[in-house]
């Protein structure tokens, strides 16, 4: 994460006006990684080990702020397509994640943790380390964090109907219930979705949740999204609610 001037995070953080609307629910699409790695003539582990010190920072801003939910996209379906030792890699990060002091702190500020996606494609060992942490923080009541892993909107939208067909056999099929069996279920849409590393693309996040979505771009690669940037991203959110 890049750190500016306090003055800098400041000028912008003090133009927010956060008794008009703010995003309750922000998704994150943490792209660039790699790239910020082969910049420094680097590994891109490091650019994931990177990334993942700025996921935590993140969530510590979310916190701070009274974010209601934070979506961050952590590995797609389509992800499983990289070579095998970065997958190895990045899936090992979330045993990293859910190490004892990490929890001890998501459980200090209240955080709630949650996965969407298939996660019965991963390890059994990692998928036990995910639910550990879901229940290790589910009577918390404060930040909710949805990591979505083996995530892609599509194979969202199809299991979504699978189920839904099974379940309500014969039923009236409206808007509001299809929702309910989407992974992210009855908790509400993402206000505004973010997405590093200058690319302009939904890469398969989302596609249900995101209908009336703001999306906020920014050139910088994942690791260097510092708090000047989280906070000007509310600010344009809350610049383009006044003029909507
Ligand atoms: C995003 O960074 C992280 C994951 C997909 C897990 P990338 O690994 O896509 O980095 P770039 O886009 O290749 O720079
Ligand atoms: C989207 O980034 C997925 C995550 C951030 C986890 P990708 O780098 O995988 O997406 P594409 O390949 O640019 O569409
Ligand atoms: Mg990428």
């Amino acid at each position: 994460m890049k750190w500016f001037g306090l003055s800098r995070v400041r000028a912008v953080k003090e133009k927010i006006d956060w008794n008009s609307p703010t995003p309750k629910h922000i998704a994150i699409m943490m792209d660039g990684n790699g790239r910020w790695a082969k910049r420094r003539g680097l590994p891109r582990s490091a650019g994931h080990y990177a990334g993942m010190q700025t996921m935590r920072e993140t969530i510590n801003m979310c916190h701070r702020n009274g974010i209601d939910s934070l979506t961050l996209y952590a590995f797609s379906t389509e992800n499983w397509k990289r070579p095998k030792d970065e997958v190895d890699y990045i899936i090992s990060l979330v045993g990293e994640f859910v190490q004892d002091t990490n929890v001890q702190e998501l459980n200090e500020n209240n955080i709630r943790v949650f996965f969407i996606g298939d996660i019965s494609r991963f390890p059994e060992e990692t998928q036990e380390a995910m639910r550990k942490v879901v229940g290790l923080t589910y009577n918390n009541s404060g930040l909710k964090i949805f990591f979505a892993m083996n995530y892609g909107g599509r194979s969202d939208i199809l299991q979504a109907a699978r189920s839904m067909l099974e379940t309500n056999k014969g039923k009236e099929i409206t808007e509001e219930e299809f929702e309910r069996f989407l992974y992210t279920g009855q908790n509400p849409c993402p206000d505004l979705l973010i997405r590093t590393s200058g690319e302009k693309r939904l890469s398969n996040f989302l596609l249900w949740q995101s209908a009336h979505t703001e999306l906020w771009f920014t050139d910088e690669m994942w690791p260097d999204f510092s708090e000047e940037l989280f906070y000007q991203s509310i600010l344009d959110y809350q610049n383009r609610k006044k003029r909507a």
